[in-house]
């Protein structure tokens, strides 16, 4: 017989098959065939076991597959409110989330980084990565490299924009956005965010303004006090200093205005800003809207340093499932549906402090609030889409990184960020408490000190002096959390080329691609804001045209004198003999551009723009 002539499963005697009888029976096992054995007394026996085991496997077998099928087909089986002739029709709901900061690489990144920590299969993969759809463009009207502001402009009004623009078009008008004409149509509105509720992407949706620096000013039209008067019915997030009047501890305002107080008296707000409110909002009788929970000062922490203090924060997850209940029990006698904005905020955050350990975790806690959305649309009584993109990548995410002249080995190592347990912007704020506890430390003191942080708080042990030295002496430009972060990436080997943002195209995902058919493929982020338009069947024009007809003075009636001309604050950026903003739509000339920004001096973290 020849080599290729042997028997498929013929095999040598080894040390661990040493008899003829275990090598019959594990071809039995293999193959299915007898093993055409003599009788004996355990024969019959053998034969039940056997049989007991290949039913318990095909038992095992189909269960599998249905878990299978159920997670491949998920959605399927809704029809997401799309009609036979494909338009959408009936009472439909529409969740809206956004990835802020969340490039490709972040979902490879923190997918390779789930598998190692979990001991986990490749084919195990994120919720997102089962629901790809497509991609967008992110570039705005004044750069290829877009901000938050512009972004998420793109998506409430369907229209580019400028970096900085709170739903203002280049020409400072105003544009009617997605929430404020779904609120109009009847549909109940709500906004989730991580960080401030008056950061770019939120305010996006229930603000105007000229520059998204001006955070006071938003607060006070998001909660409702602009020509269109309230238009949220639900806000759940941080940014709690932007609604405390400037005589109150914690407040971060530049004026008394007590924005909470507005809130409950002008506009009927219930308002809690802690998490056992939140925790009991059920206890009392369920949500009663509208609702303005503000239940961080600034930024809701990172997943990685909240999961220590969760009885302080609530996760994206938490409160997304809060807003949903709320919203779904309210719409219940109405034939119209909800628009619920949901943003894992904090992903561009951790892209900005180039932290891999605090983004892997914030995208973990993304695809986590994604998941609870998908249930909730496979379980509510009314159909619904979901729809999940990002505004932009940022920290130009590598997911390798040569350290040295000689040619790199192809690997990077998720360990390195298994082993953190808090952020740098974290270790940071306890390095900071440190160094303002005492003013005689001496070195000693400081090196023991960061010892201590970097072993218990990033699980990093060999760290160099050099390293240790280059806390000690750090520049407000390139502060502690950067040093901290950049030990963590360099060990594992990932790579970030900016602390700002970057022109990738970014990922669009949806529960079910027939449920988002028009953002199947490659698509300008414009066409995001479109389809939620045309899913809620949304005019946008008359909601634009009101808003501008109220930028005018008017006398009298109800409310006295009111000067709306200002309402958007001061346009901030120059403008052209057209009127129109003035664009750098050419080649940058960095260095010049270096020279100009150091004039306005360092800049210290509170304005950054995201
Ligand atoms: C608080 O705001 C008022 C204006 O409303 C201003 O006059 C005052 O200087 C502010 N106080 C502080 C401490 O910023
Ligand atoms: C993780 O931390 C442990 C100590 O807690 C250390 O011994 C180990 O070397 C670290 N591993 C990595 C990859 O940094
Ligand atoms: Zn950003």
């Amino acid at each position: 017989m020849t080599r290729s002539e042997e028997p498929l499963l013929a095999r040598p005697t080894s040390p661990n098959s040493s008899n003829e009888e275990n090598i019959e029976e594990e071809d039995a096992l293999l193959t299915g065939q007898s093993t055409h054995r003599g009788p004996n007394k355990f024969a019959r026996w053998r034969e039940i076991g056997i049989f007991v085991w290949a039913l318990i496997a095909t038992v095992a077998v189909i269960i599998l597959a249905v878990v299978y099928q159920h997670e491949s087909s998920i959605q399927r089986h809704r029809t997401g409110g799309w009609g036979s002739d494909g338009r959408p029709t009936g009472k439909r709901n529409m969740i809206f989330m956004v990835s802020d900061g969340m490039g490709p690489t972040s979902l490879a990144m923190t997918r390779n980084f789930r598998q190692h920590a979990s001991g986990l299969p490749i084919d195990e993969v994120l919720v997102l990565d089962r629901h790809h759809i497509g991609s967008s463009r992110t570039r705005s009207t004044s750069s290829l490299i877009t901000d938050s502001a512009a972004g998420a402009t793109a998506f409430s009004c369907g229209f580019k924009s400028y970096n900085g623009a709170i739903s203002v078009l280049p020409d400072h008008t105003p544009c009617g956005t997605v929430l404020e004409a779904a609120k109009r149509a009847g549909y109940m509105t709500g906004l989730v965010v991580t960080t401030r509720i008056t950061d770019a992407t939120p305010a996006c949706f229930a603000a105007h303004a000229n520059r998204r620096e001006y955070e006071d000013l938003i607060a006070e039209q998001m909660i409702g006090n602009y020509p269109l008067g309230r238009v949220v019915d639900i806000m759940i997030g941080g940014g709690r200093c932007h609604f405390l009047p400037n005589t109150t501890e914690g407040s971060c305002r530049g004026d008394g205005t007590d924005v909470v107080a507005m809130a409950k008296d002008k506009f009927d707000f219930s308002y809690i800003d802690n998490k056992k409110d939140f925790d009991n909002l059920d206890a009392r009788g369920g949500v009663k809207l509208p609702l303005l929970a503000l239940l961080a000062n600034t930024d809701i922490p990172y997943e990685i340093d909240r999961v220590h203090v969760s009885d302080t924060y609530p996760s994206e997850a938490e409160m997304a499932e809060v807003a949903l209940k709320a919203l779904s029990a309210a719409t219940k006698e109405s034939d119209k549906g909800f628009f619920l904005m949901i943003e894992g905020s904090r992903i561009d955050h951790a892209g900005h402090g180039n932290d891999p350990a605090a983004q892997v975790h914030e995208v973990l806690a993304h695809d986590k609030a994604f998941a609870a959305v998908l249930k909730f649309l496979e379980e509510d009584n009314t159909e619904g889409v979901l729809v999940s993109t990002s505004d932009h990548e940022t920290g130009g995410l590598a997911a390798a990184r040569q350290l040295h002249e000689t040619y790199p080995m192809y690997r990077w190592y998720p360990e390195v960020l298994a082993n953190a347990s808090h952020s740098g912007e974290y270790l940071s704020a306890q390095w900071h408490k440190f160094l303002d506890s005492s003013s005689t430390l001496s070195q000693k003191d400081k090196q023991d000190k960061l010892a201590d942080l970097l072993t218990s708080g990033l699980g990093v042990v060999d760290y160099t002096q050099e390293e240790i030295d280059a806390i000690i002496n750090a520049k407000p430009i390139w502060p502690p959390s950067y040093l901290f972060a950049d030990m963590v990436s360099r060990r594992a080997q990932i790579g970030w080329s900016t602390h700002g943002h970057s022109a990738v195209d970014v990922n669009i995902y949806a529960s079910h691609p027939d449920h988002a058919p028009g953002l199947v493929g490659n698509h300008e982020n414009t066409r995001v804001g479109e389809f939620i338009a045309e899913y809620l069947d949304l005019d946008l024009e008359p909601i634009t045209e009101e808003l501008k007809s109220k930028g005018v003075k008017t006398s009298g009636g109800e409310q006295g004198d009111q000067e709306w001309g200002e309402w958007m604050g001061p346009h901030g950026l120059p403008i052209n003999e057209n009127g129109l903003l003035v664009h750098i739509d050419e080649y940058h000339g960095d260095f010049k551009h270096r020279k100009r920004e150091a004039e306005f001096g360092v800049d210290c973290g509170c304005g950054m723009r995201h």
